[in-house]
């Protein structure tokens, strides 16, 4: 079978490697691409997915017998619609599936409405409301515009002045586009450890993959502003087997079923980030779409033919796969290699070397991001986040340390990285859960695995 990637990323690179391991794989194309999926042995095909009538000539040209949507614009824009009427099979949700990710307004509501717990909010259509509301609570609040931002439209505030300012700058300035902050949410600010929670859903299955941990902020503990991600590690170990009991009975079944009777339901990757505050997990956002980076881990652990997964949920066959995916028990870290100021401003263009050789380390994949070959057939970068380096491990420590090792044989100009990737694992207390452990002398304490008691 013929399959064709759309989008760019990390991501793109990691579900085109995988893939390509499937026996009934064909031929591989990714539009646009980028060195890695090249490099894989994947054709780059040139056509940006808003050039929709292209990419229907193009799947029908190629015998294209599945389209995997990897990122969210496409998605939002209704681009699975469209290829399935043209007679496509197609991995993402429809446009109206995808506005879980694509309008924070109707993700919350749709939480409301299906009593998933999430931050208490309110939605604004007009800055003067908005300010009152800002200025009458007696929390900090985050203020989220409603559209998509490219990941910018959330503005963590440490207090007020903050808050209202980001109402300034999403609502009067538009500072993330007019669409994007015609609506806001703003929502009471939680703490607590994240968790990215990703299941496949087709039909009525829900079938949820090992839990990983992102790392959003650009610098070592948590510090600077926050990035598309800088590295993520699976399984975490954060996400015992009680607590994604709860995640599939609380968050995943309410909204799947919801969706489906409001006659849109939802199919492909549905990813809930939550926040484990010590009330209880919270949903903070969903995203219509593999996660990136959490997807390269991800795959490096999963054994199952990832062409047969995926085809399974466009066909609405998950249920087939229930309690059969299988995963290599070792955990695996991603580490993400940046370009010289990003999440700011950062030229291209920077040659990079040692991929090669971190890549003949065992047990080491590293996954392009923002990269691109030059007209000399050299690999340069071309993004804020280059590449994602990720290694399995016996252990989630020997996967870090392998990871890092692959690290330090690859440099270009400019490059920055965390060095704590999964450090927050490593360092746990014994009770794998986020908030500070009872303040019990420690014979009275529990040996660990179980969620203590809400304090
Ligand atoms: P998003 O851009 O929607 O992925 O959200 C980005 C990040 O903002 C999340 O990963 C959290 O770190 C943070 N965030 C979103 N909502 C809240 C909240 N209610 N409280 C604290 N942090 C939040
Ligand atoms: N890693 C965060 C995201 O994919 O949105």
């Amino acid at each position: 079978m013929n399959v064709l990637v759309i989008g760019k990323g990390g991501r793109e690179h990691a579900l085109v490697w995988k893939l390509k391991q499937s026996p009934r794989a064909g031929k591989i194309f990714c539009a646009p691409g980028n060195a890695g999926t090249a490099g894989e042995g994947a054709t780059n095909v040139a056509i940006d997915h808003t050039e929709t009538d292209k990419l229907n000539r193009f799947c029908a040209r190629e015998m294209i017998g599945l389209v995997v949507i990897g990122p969210e614009d496409p998605l939002a824009a209704g681009l699975a619609d469209y290829l399935r009427d043209k007679g496509f099979k197609v991995f993402g949700p429809s446009k109206e599936a995808a506005r879980i990710e694509g309008s924070k307004v109707f993700a919350k509501e749709l939480m409301r409405h299906a009593d998933v717990p999430t931050a208490d909010f309110q939605v604004f259509d007009h800055p003067g409301p908005a300010r009152t509301y800002v200025e009458t609570r007696d929390y900090p609040v985050v203020v989220k515009a409603d559209g998509l931002a490219a990941g910018k439209g959330v503005v963590v505030c440490k207090d007020n002045t903050e808050a209202l300012q980001a109402v300034r700058r999403i609502m009067t300035e538009e500072e993330f586009g007019r669409t994007a902050g015609r609506k806001i949410v703003i929502e009471k600010k939680l703490d607590g450890e994240e968790l990215s929670v990703l299941a496949l859903v087709s039909g009525r299955t829900i079938l949820p993959l090992p839990a990983c941990q992102d790392h959003k902020a650009v610098g070592d503990g948590d510090k600077g502003p926050n990035t598309g991600g800088m590295g993520a590690y699976c399984p975490a170990p954060a996400a015992t087997p009680k607590l994604m009991a709860e995640f599939e009975r609380d968050v995943f079944v309410p909204v799947v079923h919801a969706m489906k009777r409001a006659r849109y339901p939802f199919q492909g990757v549905l990813y809930a980030g939550m926040m484990l505050t010590n009330q209880g997990s919270r949903v903070l956002e969903f995203n219509a779409r593999f996660g990136d980076p959490e997807t390269q881990p991800v795959l490096m652990r999963l054994k199952t033919d990832l062409l047969d997964l995926l085809e399974a949920v466009a066909d609405e066959r998950l249920h087939e796969f229930e309690n059969k995916v299988e995963w290599d028990p070792r955990p695996a870290v991603c580490v993400v290699l940046c370009s010289g100021g990003y999440p700011g401003k950062y030229d291209n263009g920077k040659e990079i070397t040692g991929v090669g050789a971190a890549d003949a380390l065992p047990d080491v994949k590293v996954f392009h991001a923002g990269t691109r070959l030059d007209d000399k057939g050299r690999v340069v970068t071309d993004g804020g986040r280059v590449l994602g380096v990720t290694a399995l491990g016996a252990d989630l420590a020997a996967a870090k340390a392998r990871a890092y090792e692959a690290v330090k044989l690859i440099s270009f100009a400019g490059m920055h990285y965390r060095t704590d990737i999964a450090d927050k694992a490593l360092k746990a207390r014994p009770v794998a859960a986020p908030v500070e452990p009872p303040k019990l002398p420690a014979k009275f304490r529990r040996p660990g695995g179980d969620k203590p008691a809400a304090n």
